[in-house]
């Protein structure tokens, strides 16, 4: 049963397409209701949900206390809202501040208009309470506010992350084409994968799906190595009751359990990265990382796999008809490796795709758009 505390209200932003994977996910971590909006999720809880939230998110960029949230008629109305807030119950009077903007849509003003209106509006609304001008700092500021205008909707945040949670502890090697870990772990989710099963991500790059699969397996919350986050700085976290989440988190974890996660690359350089960054990781011996070509992987594939999940390269200078000999060779050798696999992947041509899933004789059981950077992309759920 999902319970109502009186608190505050968040919302954790996360990536476009996949709000309810990130809702779900909140759900389990704080026992309260979560709703999806565009690019992000509300939920309303204790400070202490929103540090687990923190901690352990997999699917969340950032977490942010929701300060306002209303309809805007123009730059004077953001103004106006924004000095409604009692900024003193959340910042101290020594500590410094700044305003980042994000803007969707059509205005006559700019981002940074956004940020200078709020900002003032702090400086204003804080003086008025404690008599103190907030000290500003653009480049490293102790308290960061988020001010999103979508259409005619304002909304001014409280960042209690930092830096965005898909920043991972674990990437000590850097793959050009390395995939958000929120979206590795939100398309492992919607794979269904149960750490009892099989799992291979045979186009692995730096190994963020196996690396992924691992921490999710053994439940070792990703944000517990971030000792800098937002939330530290903040007076509503007390540091007992951050201590006592951070220390249920690790009593959960389940770091005995076996786990049968392999990777696979053609290209060995990436297998090498994908190994520094499976030690930082510390799954080192759980995730098995193998050198081979996938339209060769009946050949060499020598295990039962009951689920992949994987990241192809998007092929951006490859022409259409190559693309589907590509897949479709990619496709066969799968279904002979591992007949019947459910299979989860990104692609960014979903019409070759579907048509060289009906060479190859894969049913399609689901697809969703997402946004990936500036890229609208196909998530593809199939059975081979
Ligand atoms: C988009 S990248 C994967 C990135 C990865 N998800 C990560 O986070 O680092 C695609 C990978 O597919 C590999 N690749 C391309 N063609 C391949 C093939 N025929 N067999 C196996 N791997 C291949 C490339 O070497 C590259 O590392």
């Amino acid at each position: 049963m999902l319970l109502i505390f009186p608190g505050l209200d968040f919302f954790a932003t996360t990536v476009l397409g996949l709000e309810d994977v990130t809702a779900r996910e909140i759900e389990e971590l704080t026992g309260t209701e979560a709703l999806r909006d565009v690019a992000k999720v509300i939920f309303h809880g204790r400070p202490v949900d929103a540090a687990r939230v923190n901690y352990a998110s997999r699917c969340c960029n950032r977490v942010f206390i929701l300060l306002v949230r209303k309809s805007v008629g123009g730059l004077e109305d953001i103004e106006k809202a924004a000095k409604e807030v009692e900024y003193s119950e959340f910042i101290n009077d020594d500590q410094s501040f700044a305003v980042r903007s994000e803007r969707h849509g059509s205005h006559p003003f700019t981002s940074m208009d956004i940020s200078a209106a709020v900002g003032r509006s702090v400086i204003e609304s804080f003086r008025a309470s404690r008599g103190v001008r907030l000290r500003v700092d653009l480049k490293n500021p102790d308290v960061e506010l988020f001010a999103l205008l979508r259409g005619s909707e304002f909304i001014l945040g409280l960042n209690t992350t930092g830096r965005s949670l898909h920043h991972r502890f674990y990437r000590v090697y850097h793959h050009r084409a390395g995939l958000s870990a929120v979206i590795a772990a939100s398309m492992l989710r919607l794979s269904e994968w149960s750490p009892s099963e099989s799992i291979l991500d045979p186009f692995c790059g730096s190994g963020t799906i196996p690396i992924e699969a691992g921490l999710m397996g053994l439940k070792i919350a990703p944000g517990l190595e971030f000792m800098d986050m937002a939330m530290h700085r903040l007076k509503i976290f007390s540091k007992d009751e951050l201590e006592k989440v951070r220390k249920s988190l690790r009593a959960s974890e389940e770091r005995w359990k076996e786990l049968r996660i392999f990777g696979s690359d053609a290209s060995l350089r990436s297998i090498e990265g994908a190994l520094m960054n499976v030690r930082a990781a510390g799954l080192e011996g759980r995730v098995r990382l193998m050198q081979g070509d996938v339209t060769q992987i009946d050949k060499w594939l020598n295990m039962s796999i009951d689920k992949i999940v994987t990241n192809p390269p998007f092929g951006v200078r490859m022409s259409l008809r190559h693309a589907e000999e590509f897949y479709t060779s990619v496709f066969k050798a799968i279904s002979r490796a591992a007949p019947g696999v459910e299979v989860t992947f990104l692609t960014n041509k979903p019409v070759v795709v579907r048509k060289a899933m009906d060479n190859a004789g894969w049913q399609l059981y689901d697809s969703r758009k997402i946004i990936y950077g500036t890229l609208e992309v196909s998530l593809v759920r199939a059975k081979a």
